[in-house]
């Protein structure tokens, strides 16, 4: 209750309860970090049983997390760490719930991460959205500074300042450098010549969040929570027409018909299940008949052309036209792209007004201009951007 009263005075946010450093301290947190300074579990170990887990990347691209580390400690030091808590693809709110709940849950996850790429330095860039958080933040990196578990000044905390785009990995690292947020160009990857030009790993709060949950409690635990074939245990944000919207912890290969039945207490009332978002705006529209694909990254959904991201599941129904929806969508990524190429820049506002032609959609115009933003866009940004349209010409036709 002090801590709250103490962030809250400060910002003048209303600030839940949460596990503060003396409750994480007591509750056994910090005594891993100690362990992997000291050398009893060394980087090797750590990033073994990342693999084993199967841990990958929760902001979206499921890069496998051991493996990065193991890239970025391959370029030479110094070396720095970001973590992205931009949080902003649309439906995602798993990040803001662990921090509003056990932020130091996910700094002991970011301080081992530092340990094993020798990171001089963690830029931490948050979601100017989420004051609370932004208070959270503040008022445990001073707790952590004043305990000397860090130096101060290790963890700097940055606000973004609510653009989409930054946060692309690339372009959240020109923020942090005080540059208008835009995508650099690859290679080289942010790995090799990141972070005001040095080898740096960046990583989504919630992948650093379960870090000290798999290595505490076993690769094996954490791999074998998810279905046949997916391993791991994953965040999902689901929301839109279901009973009981919220985080839901459900194992990776889930159904979206399970997710609505046996965790959100089915549909919510006087609505039927016709549709849903399987990755936030980015990964397509899939209609309730491939409601039993497994939804993990890869496999079954991205032979649908849609894809899993950040986990956010956005429910539709019957009483949603998903014309309007696809429309909703492709407003969005125009207001957001950052205009630095032209397949993307032209392109939304292009999509954007062949959906608002009155009469028969121009479908080959839509299609052509659908392949030139998947090839050539610089960033994800633009290559996702037209999977809302496809799915709208591939699957709900009865809608156009
Ligand atoms: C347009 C766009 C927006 C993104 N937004 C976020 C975001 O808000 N938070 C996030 O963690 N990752 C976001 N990403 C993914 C990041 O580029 C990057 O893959 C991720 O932060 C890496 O961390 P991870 O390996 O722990 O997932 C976004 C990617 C794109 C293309
Ligand atoms: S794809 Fe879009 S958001 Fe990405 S760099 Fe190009 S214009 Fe910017």
């Amino acid at each position: 209750a002090l801590l709250r009263m103490a962030a809250a005075a400060e910002t003048d946010v209303s600030i839940p309860d949460y596990v503060g450093l003396e409750a994480y301290r007591q509750a056994g947190g910090y005594q891993l970090l100690q362990q992997v300074r000291i050398g009893t579990l060394n980087t090797d170990q750590l990033i073994a049983t990342l693999g084993d887990a199967g841990l990958r990347g929760l902001g979206g691209a499921g890069f496998p997390a051991g493996k990065k580390w193991q890239i970025v400690r391959s370029y030479p030091g110094p070396r720095l760490m970001s973590i992205n808590g931009d949080e902003g693809e649309p439906g995602t709110f798993k990040d803001r719930i662990y921090l509003e709940q056990d932020p130091h849950r996910a700094f002991e996850g970011a301080l081992i991460a530092a340990h094993a790429v020798e990171a001089e330095r963690i830029y931490l860039y948050m979601r100017d959205e989420y004051p609370a958080v932004l208070a959270i933040l503040r008022q445990e990196i001073a707790a952590l500074e004043a305990t000397g578990i860090v130096k101060p000044g290790f963890i700097e905390l940055r606000r973004g300042a609510g653009a989409y785009i930054c946060g692309e990995e690339s372009a959240m690292l020109e923020s942090i450098e005080g540059k208008r947020g835009m995508p650099r160009h690859r290679p080289p990857y942010i790995a090799e010549v990141g972070l005001f030009g040095r080898p740096t790993l960046n990583h989504n709060v919630e992948t650093l969040w379960w870090i000290r949950d798999i290595v505490e409690k076993g690769a094996q635990w954490f791999a074998t929570q998810g279905k046949p074939g997916h391993p791991g245990i994953r965040s999902w944000s689901v929301s839109g027409r279901v009973k009981n919207p919220g985080v839901k912890l459900a194992p990776a290969g889930v159904t979206v018909r399970e997710l609505i039945n046996d965790y959100c207490g089915g549909m919510a009332d006087g609505h039927e299940f016709k549709a849903y978002l399987p990755g936030g705006a980015s990964g397509g529209i899939l209609p309730a008949t491939l409601g039993d694909i497994p939804l993990d990254f890869g496999g079954d959904l991205a032979k649908q052309g849609a894809f899993v991201g950040s986990h956010a599941i956005v429910v539709f129904s019957r009483a949603d036209n998903i014309k309007q929806v696809t429309l909703n969508l492709m407003k969005f990524f125009k207001h957001e792209s950052c205009g630095k190429c032209t397949p993307c820049r032209d392109g939304t506002e292009k999509l954007v007004a062949l959906l608002q032609e009155q009469g028969l959609m121009p479908e080959d115009k839509i299609r052509d201009l659908e392949m030139v933003m998947r090839d050539s866009s610089i960033c994800g940004l633009g290559q996702a951007a037209p999977n809302p349209v496809n799915h709208l010409l591939t699957h709900f036709r009865s809608d156009l």
